[in-house]
């Protein structure tokens, strides 16, 4: 078996600051790369982030800074993010840094030289979010994220896709453990069988990216571009004798970890990339399920993300860790909650495994001044007997990447253990027995607790480094990173053993632990892309969620129906619902100009407008902001008919969360005056000719 082992995460767009969902794949694969090490396996594990693409150059635009500055700063706040939660990376790999750009013109010269690259056109539709070309009419939205497409026509360079159609479904037949799980294998089969198309790998129409070699005004593929990071990083492209040996060492990769969302790029296109040009397939890709916030996929786009500071801030980077692990089925959608994660700390970590080590140690301290004593066998228990086969049970659910189950076994072991002191009581002392047999009967017991401890510790250690490495120093045992981990057999700790300094693993939770993160995510809730800080520590300026948004005041979005709030609480700002009956006009509460700035007001103009089937309020349009279009849907079509809309420059709240109406995202909300008890619509406009994108203020 060789004795090398390379994994990576998906590297992150950097259109968005991470969160816990961006999160979760980097600790999974921390994970992994802690237990491998902990094996003597040589280990490799990449991340990183994927910083071109139209998507990023828009954002950039929108911050009012260079796509390289932009990129540069959330690269930094992904980087001390994942240092700040003790994330192992070998490398980190940013797709904007020469070494990408080498081995990305090395593999583009490649397939064009042998003939998988060739010049033709596309015509079709963008999903600009995911970067993705997808095949549905003009008009009609993305059938992965749901949102508006975009018509290209461009000249393009295409990859032979086509071609490979045998050759990867031979491949995936020949090598089952290539994609797991086997819902997601099934599901690329089948995309492969329903016949494959060449695919584009070049745009003109935006500058942001690697420029083909040779034919600058094409740039490559985002995906193209980023798929190659798991070869660039590890010394394709290079040169230099000691990258090329780096590269013959660890490609194949053994393991790439991706969101289930993008495993058609990882098991279709990247595949055949390789395979195109004389380089072996990674060895197996996972994909994993997501990480549901409020009951939908926790991402920047829904405005639904949890900050992992927010949690480092108040239980730390363990809690996060455990709870990830413990709570998700890995391969399945799993959701986060402020009470499941303050739940599950408190009974698994702080009145479990904390409370246990801490009840042990103690007695060890009080009983035999702090040296571990030696079993005298008086009681022989359960606890040793059954303890390879927990040891077993464990390894086994861990390599099967069946982390919950794994600490679920664990965690029945710290249940049987605590069990075992509560019901052998060594701090009595019954009036039948000698001193010298309550000591005998103290020392099998605590000898049996600790050494269990040390056993859960050392099998625990990859989830909860930073509590595991505490643990083992008040064992006595030193540094964990530089103990043996392998081969873990019952009676490791010798007797004799000094313990180290007592302290406090896991604190229990205040009881407004909840309510602290809860609020600190309200502050940070709707943070302006212009505004991301430098530093991931750096207080982030934040819009207030509380204030009013005109869309429920004045009834625009809550006429569309479901989905939004319902009409009578939107007025809640400005008094209560049981004001007195005389106060037919509510006196709005005075705000300052600070909080007016928070509503980012702009003109777009609109491109698009279409009635919603069986909504007779509502209309779908589509808007130019001029660095970007949006879809919004806005309670107007009884004011106005669709048609007379196209072109006309009107005003939005460019800034609102985005929500859904009948299936289908809004995403901002157009300005109107509310005439008449009917508050019937009059759209805001200019007198003047006005820019598409202008701010008010
Ligand atoms: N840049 C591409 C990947 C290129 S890899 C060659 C991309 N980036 S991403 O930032 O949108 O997301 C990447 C990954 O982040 C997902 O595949 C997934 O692993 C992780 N997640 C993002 N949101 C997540 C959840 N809500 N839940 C779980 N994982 C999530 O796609």
């Amino acid at each position: 078996m060789s004795n090398k082992f390379y994994l990576t995460t998906p590297i992150y767009y950097v259109n968005a600051r991470p969160h816990i969902g961006t999160t979760y794949t980097t600790v999974v694969a921390d994970v992994i790369a802690r237990r491998k090490r902990a094996q003597g396996v040589d280990t490799f594990f990449l991340t990183g982030t994927d910083e071109h693409g139209q998507k990023i150059q828009r954002s950039a635009e929108k911050a009012n800074c260079s796509p390289q500055e932009f990129t540069d700063q959330v690269a930094a706040q992904f980087r001390a993010l994942w240092d700040r939660m003790g994330l192992t990376y070998d490398d980190f790999i940013r797709t904007t840094e020469p070494r990408h750009k080498r081995g990305v013109e090395k593999l583009f010269t490649l397939l064009r030289e042998r003939g998988y690259i060739y010049k033709g056109s596309y015509t079709g539709q963008y999903c600009v979010s995911d970067e993705a070309f997808v095949d549905v009419p003009p008009g009609a939205p993305c059938p992965d994220c749901g949102r508006i497409t975009e018509t290209v026509n461009e000249e393009n360079y295409f990859f032979k896709l086509s071609a490979f159609e045998r050759t990867l479904l031979e491949y995936y037949e020949a090598h089952p453990e290539f994609i797991r799980p086997e819902t997601r294998r099934n599901e690329v089969i089948s995309f492969v069988k329903a016949g494959l198309k060449d695919q584009s790998v070049s745009r003109t129409s935006f500058k942001w990216g690697i420029p083909v070699p040779g034919d600058e005004k094409h740039v490559i593929y985002v995906w193209m571009d980023a798929l190659i990071n798991y070869i660039s990083a590890i010394g394709y492209g290079s040169d230099d004798p000691a990258d090329k040996a780096k590269f013959e060492k660890y490609w194949p990769a053994d393991l790439h970890i991706v969101g289930k969302e993008i495993t058609r790029f990882h098991c279709v296109y990247w595949p055949a990339f390789l395979m195109a040009a004389g380089l072996p397939p990674p060895k197996s890709i996972v994909a994993h399920g997501w990480l549901l916030f409020e009951e939908s996929k926790m991402s920047k786009s829904r405005g639904n993300i949890v900050r992992a500071e927010t949690i480092l801030d108040v239980l730390g980077a363990d809690a996060l860790r455990y709870f990830l692990l413990r709570e998700v089925v890995f391969g399945q959608d799993g959701s986060f909650s402020f009470d499941a994660l303050v739940q599950r700390y408190n009974s698994d970590l702080a009145n479990g495994y904390g409370n246990l080590v801490s009840r042990t140690l103690t007695m060890i301290g009080k009983y035999f001044d702090g040296v571990v004593p030696e079993a005298t066998g008086l009681q022989a228990d359960s606890i040793a007997t059954e303890a390879p086969n927990a040891i077993a049970a464990f390894n086994r659910s861990i390599d099967a990447l069946d982390f919950s189950r794994a600490l679920e076994s664990a965690w029945t072991m710290v249940a049987a253990v605590d069990g075992y002191l509560t019901a052998s009581a060594p701090w009595k002392q019954p009036d039948s027995i000698t001193d010298e047999q309550q000591r005998a009967f103290r020392a099998t017991v605590l000898y049996t607790a600790a050494e269990a401890i040390r056993i859960i510790t050392a099998l625990v250690y990859p989830v909860i480094p930073d509590a595991a490495s505490k643990v083992w120093t008040q064992l006595g045992l030193g540094d964990i990173q530089k103990a043996d981990l392998k081969n873990l057999t019952w009676g490791g700790l010798k007797p004799g053993t000094q313990l180290g300094e007592i302290g406090p693993v896991f604190p229990r939770a205040e009881k407004d632990a909840i309510t602290r993160m809860q609020e600190i995510e309200q502050a940070n809730a709707t943070v302006t892309e212009s505004k991301i800080p430098l530093s991931a520590s750096a207080p982030i300026e934040t819009t207030q969620t509380a204030v009013p948004a005109p869309a429920e005041t004045d009834g625009l979005a809550a006429a569309a129906g479901e989905e939004s709030a319902p009409p009578s609480i939107a007025p809640a700002a400005s008094g209560p619902a049981t004001a007195a009956p005389m106060a037919t006009t509510p006196v709005p509460e005075k705000i300052t100009i600070d909080d007016f700035l928070k509503v980012e007001l702009r003109v777009a103009q609109i491109k698009v407008a279409e009635r919603v089937p069986k909504a007779d309020k509502l209309l779908r349009l589509e808007v130019d902001l001029g660095y970007e279009t949006r879809q919004i849907l806005a309670g107007i079509a009884e004011a106005y008919a669709p048609e007379t809309l196209i072109g006309r420059k009107v005003v939005i709240v460019a800034n609102l969360a985005p929500r859904k109406l009948r299936g289908l995202e809004s995403n901002g909300m157009i300005v109107a005056a509310s005439l008449g008890e009917a508050g019937k619509p009059v759209l805001a406009g200019f007198l003047e000719e006005i820019e598409i994108g202008a701010r008010l203020k």
